[in-house]
């Protein structure tokens, strides 16, 4: 655990630090180990604890992260009378019951500007956080970062006593839902709780970058995805089996199920059957609005059918009654290892607003329908400055409208100026805009060509040419 008191040499070794990433950088290839060092968030853990309750939470939350760690202390102590909160006019009480309250503050966090993400933690006084953590919030600008409150109680939930909080912050602040402990919550109870939240790797500047030497993209999660691969939409077993070794074959590792295509079974046997090992395939699978009511048993049943250990992403298939609390059971098997990375299926602006402040861990790809003529130039920009990575169905506009997209004569034209073909342009123009392909095909032809993305590059003209052939056409019904 870093000390503030030592913020000096801290700040002198990250200077070094930094220094020589940049060096490495400047060589060549980033690999996850200077991800790591490159992008590390500042966490400060902020902590009031008038009895060590919520002191050894910070404690550990500090060491888990490996943060800096600050104690809000307040400039009058707390007296033993003060905190009887049965009597009605003690210290306590009285600041309680006064939303006024600003109880004053001994010392400042040297240097708030440079967290981008702050744990404040408290206790619970009479139902809500004590007002010095009031005075705390206003004493600051926290503009953009992100604040993760945590309390600890006798018996109390939190309650509304992290939402009460919001409005004391600008509205740029990013809430994470806030977490309750009591005095007998273990270490590894809070360290499973951080580590489902994902922060260190969430603004790493790696993440989100396509590398198209290694055609991977570092997801928010930590785990590298393939950024093209093979959708299995409407593909019988038989099928399915063939197209996934055709892939595996020629050298694609990324496949796209759902609960709804009725083929994960024979994904997870094709995968098996590969000789591949399972951690170089990355498997994606959807959970149905169907299966919302019992999410957990939905991924179990998932698992089982294809005879995994995990599955690499997990997305809700689209939005439906009882979302949050299937996207909450995808939290919680991500704590539990059953799940590498969780997403949203056929989410959008409005959908993604309304969503995203109810769950905890942000999710790590958003797949929705993308093509030429249905481009969502709004919906991506949105998608990837969360650091979400964008994924993209029916990259050809989907059934009856394949053949009208690839004999478009802006992108035939292209594809021939390039001496490729013109689902290779659609596929390659994805990949430019950050967004993962992932088309569907029964032809081993098709599957291997749809995987050669990489021998030409699209110039900034011709991306603008595709960009407008936009016609907001929506080919699907969600
Ligand atoms: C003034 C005061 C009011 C409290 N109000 C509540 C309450 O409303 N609900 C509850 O469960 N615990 C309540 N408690 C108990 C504390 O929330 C609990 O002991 C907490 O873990 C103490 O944290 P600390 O050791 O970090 O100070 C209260 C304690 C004090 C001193």
């Amino acid at each position: 655990m870093k000390r503030i008191m030592a913020a000096a040499l801290i700040i002198c070794m990250m200077l070094t630090l930094a220094s020589c990433s940049s060096q490495e950088k400047a060589k060549g290839a980033k690999t996850n180990q200077q991800t790591e060092t490159d992008s590390a968030k500042h966490i400060l853990t902020a902590y009031f604890s008038c009895t060590g309750t919520t002191e050894q939470i910070a404690g550990w939350i500090a060491d888990k992260t490996d943060s800096d760690i600050y104690q809000i202390t307040p400039q009058s102590p707390y007296t033993k009378d003060d905190m009887n909160y049965g009597d009605s006019s003690s210290r306590t009480t009285t600041e309680q019951n006064d939303a006024s309250a600003r109880p004053e503050i001994s010392g400042r966090v040297e240097d708030m500007d440079k967290y981008d993400v702050i744990f404040l933690g408290y206790p619970i006084w009479n139902g809500q956080a004590p007002r010095i953590i009031s005075t705390f919030l206003e004493s600051y600008d926290f503009s953009d970062k992100t604040i993760i409150p945590f309390c600890t109680s006798h018996s109390s939930g939190i309650g509304s006593s992290d939402t009460q909080m919001h409005s004391l912050c600008p509205d740029s602040v990013t809430w994470k839902p806030g977490e309750r402990f009591s005095a007998d919550t273990t270490s590894d109870e809070v360290n499973d709780w951080v580590g489902g939240l994902n922060i260190t790797m969430e603004t790493s500047a790696n993440t989100g970058v396509f590398h198209f030497e290694t055609k991977k993209v570092l997801l928010n999660s930590g785990y590298e995805m393939p950024i093209m691969g093979l959708g299995t939409y409407s593909l019988s077993d038989e099928e399915c089996e063939n197209s996934v070794k055709a892939l595996l074959e020629a050298g694609g590792r990324l496949i796209d199920t759902a609960y709804m295509y009725h083929n994960e079974g024979a994904v997870g046997k094709a995968v098996r059957e590969s000789g591949i090992p399972r951690e170089e395939i990355f498997v994606t699978t959807k959970i149905y609005p169907s299966q919302f009511e019992n999410a957990a048993g939905a991924i179990d049943e998932a698992l089982e059918k294809m005879d995994m250990e995990y599955i690499d992403l997990m997305l809700l298939h689209h939005p439906g009654d009882g979302d949050v609390e299937a996207y909450k059971a995808m939290e919680q098997a991500v704590a539990d290892g059953k799940l590498r990375s969780i997403g949203l299926s056929n989410w959008y602006v409005e959908e993604l607003e309304d969503f995203l402040p109810q769950i905890t861990i942000m999710p790590a790809v958003v797949q929705n329908e993308i093509h030429p003529y249905y481009q969502e130039n709004e919906v991506i920009p949105y998608i990837q400055e969360k650091g979400i990575v964008v994924q993209g169905w029916y990259p050809f506009g989907g059934r009856g409208h394949t053949a009208e997209l690839l004999g478009n004569e802006t992108i035939s034209a292209i594809a021939q100026a390039h001496g490729v073909t013109s689902a290779q342009v659609i596929l390659r123009w994805n990949l430019q805009k950050g967004v993962i392909v992932i088309p569907g095909s029964s032809n081993p032809e098709h599957i291997r060509e749809n995987l050669e993305l990489f021998s030409f590059e699209l110039t900034a003209e011709e991306m603008e040419q595709i960009n407008a052939l936009d016609r907001n056409e929506k080919h699907d019904w969600y």
